[in-house]
């Protein structure tokens, strides 16, 4: 029985060709800096990004740890969402491993960080403080795009504060394939990016930090130190690249199949979904259920979903149009 996994699109598998890609690749030991295929990961990343370097990493979580030990020493701060995948869901390693003091502050509705309360939280050069050196976005943000004024805005902020900026652009692809834009077009506004090559474009495995030369080579050495030195990780890389290079545009699909989804769950009473909201492969819907039971219906009818009363469902690779018509009447059959 096929499963239809809605709870989030890191669950995909790899496709048969980018196993046939991996099957393929041509290794080296990439600690010597010798695996051909995690090179040219690199190089396709950093450019396809818009950045002088790129650098493999095993997660977001690790690319994103990455940043915040390059860009940040110890006794420094950052600013990030409140719900931010950075501050929230890392298990606080930047504390941990940088002793960097995370300041985080509530997201506005729209996924964005109000920037006049930014800062207030900046702290001033004065012994009391921990020194402010980093503000950290999240490009989608629970599946919502940022406004590309916005973008324009949070980097002469930035600028004008003297601080770094990074983007948590695990899901930066869908935030360009909506805007029908380069992903240039937003990642130009941060000093590093993370992007993962999991999660939507479907590899298995691994993350990118992008970046400025001098900052990816103090990347590495924290890589390094935290254990993320691979070898012969050019499979893994094979199928980043596969993922990079092709499966980008079919995003589209995804974001397709999720409004298709939110569209019909909004039609059954006792489900709220906030339509305009829906921007990419991600959407939230506020259930009148008991959710242990709910989810124990949908999964007896081969539908994975979490227990969660606002309910987030994410639709990927190995969601079809035909998965979320069974999904929506499953949904339907227990509202009834
Ligand atoms: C916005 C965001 N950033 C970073 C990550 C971390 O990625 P990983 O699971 O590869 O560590 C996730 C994972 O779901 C995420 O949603």
């Amino acid at each position: 029985m096929k499963w239809i996994d809605l709870r989030s699109d890191t669950v995909t598998r790899p496709t048969r060709e980018m196993m046939d890609a991996m099957m393929s690749a041509e290794v080296g030991d990439d600690v010597y800096g010798e695996d051909p295929s995690i090179n040219r990961l690199e190089e396709v990343a950093a450019q396809t990004l818009g950045t002088e370097s790129a650098l493999f990493c095993s997660s977001g979580t690790q690319s994103n740890l990455l940043a915040l030990l390059s860009h940040c020493a110890r006794g420094d701060e950052y600013i990030a969402g409140q719900a931010a995948h950075t501050y929230r869901y890392e298990a606080g390693g930047g504390a941990v491993i940088g002793s960097i003091q995370p300041q985080p502050i509530e997201f506005e509705p729209d996924g964005s960080l109000d920037l006049e309360k930014v800062a207030r939280f900046i702290k001033p050069d004065d012994f009391h403080f921990a020194k402010t050196r980093l503000l950290c976005l999240e490009n989608t943000q629970g599946g919502k795009v940022l406004p590309m004024a916005y973008l324009k805005q949070a980097r002469e902020f930035a600028h004008r504060h003297n601080l770094s900026f990074h983007l948590d652009g695990a899901r930066v692809f869908n935030a360009a394939v909506k805007l029908n834009l380069d992903v240039r077009e937003i990642t130009r506004y941060f000093d590093t990016i993370s992007c993962c090559l999991s999660k939507g474009l479907g590899a298995p495995v691994g993350s990118v930090l992008c970046g400025p030369d001098p900052l990816i080579k103090r990347a590495r050495r924290w890589r390094k130190m935290v254990g993320g030195g691979m070898r012969q990780a050019g499979i893994l890389a094979a199928a980043g690249e596969y993922a990079l290079t092709r499966h980008v545009d079919r995003l589209a699909d995804d974001h397709e199949n999720a409004l298709r989804l939110a569209r019909g769950l909004s039609d059954i009473p006792g489900v709220e979904v906030d339509l305009g909201w829906v921007h990419t492969n991600i959407l939230f819907a506020d259930m009148d259920a008991d959710m242990d039971v709910l989810s124990a219906h949908m999964k007896e009818r081969g539908i994975l979903i979490d227990n969660s009363k606002h309910l987030r469902l994410v639709t990927h690779l190995d969601v079809d149009p035909e998965d979320v018509e069974k999904a929506l009447e499953a949904f339907k059959e227990f509202f009834a």
